[in-house]
């Protein structure tokens, strides 16, 4: 009888493929980030810098590409401030915190991401049942100071919780909301093309 192990079921051959397929799929990643990282930083083609919330964003539907795309317009600064980009970063980046800490990701989805108990915040921005533009600001604030009495849920029966935002805390959240809703979202995951429709 013949005990010896044959090469492809030995030990250390998978060890070594084991090795050999974790550092290719390592260098893999690294490339795949390199390459997408110009596709979602702020401040490229599809992610406008930080400072988009110093402008009017409309949602707008684009013949050539034949999709809604984000169309960003002339000066409408968010509560009536012009902020310069290291200060409309600073204030987009808090509401981001905020929106990670308090768990949002939990009922809502962001950018692909989260949960569907809630509607999608991606382009809440732009939600028409914000009503008139000139008041959304404040009906955002005030429905996010305290969602039970300022409830909007449509039937639905759903309502959000208040989970105590600080006024400040409400400011930096819309501001990201703003932000994200500039952004061109079509075509994510970059790289992916449309399939072309038979017939
Ligand atoms: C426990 C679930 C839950 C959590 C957590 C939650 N929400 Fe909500 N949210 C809801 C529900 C349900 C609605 C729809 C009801 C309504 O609009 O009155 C809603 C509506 C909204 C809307 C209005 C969206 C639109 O276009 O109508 C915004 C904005 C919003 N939430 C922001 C947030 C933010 C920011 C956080 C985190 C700080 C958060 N929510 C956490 C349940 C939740």
């Amino acid at each position: 009888m013949n005990n010896e192990v044959p090469w492809w079921a030995s030990e250390s051959f998978w060890k070594k493929t084991a090795i050999w397929v974790t550092g290719i799929m390592f260098v893999v990643l690294i490339f795949l980030t390199m390459n997408t990282l110009p596709q979602i930083s702020a401040g490229s083609a599809r992610v406008p810098a930080y400072s988009v919330i110093n402008k009017h964003i409309a949602y707008e539907f684009d013949d050539r590409r034949n999709i809604q795309v984000p169309v960003i317009g002339e000066d409408d600064p968010l509560f009536g401030e012009m902020l310069s980009e290291k200060q409309a970063e600073a204030l987009v980046t808090h509401g981001k915190k905020v929106i990670q800490g308090r768990n949002c990701m939990g009922c809502h989805t962001l950018l692909g991401n989260g949960a569907y108990f809630a509607p999608d915040l991606t382009k809440a921005w732009l939600d028409p049942a914000w009503g008139s533009e000139a008041e959304r600001e404040e009906m955002m604030l005030n429905f996010l100071l305290d969602p039970q009495e300022n409830a909007r849920s449509f039937g639905s029966g759903r309502t959000m919780p208040n989970l105590h935002l600080t006024e400040e805390e409400a400011r930096a959240v819309i501001a990201f909301l703003k932000w994200m809703s500039a952004i061109d979202t079509n075509g994510f995951p970059y790289n992916f093309t449309v399939i072309e429709k038979e017939g």
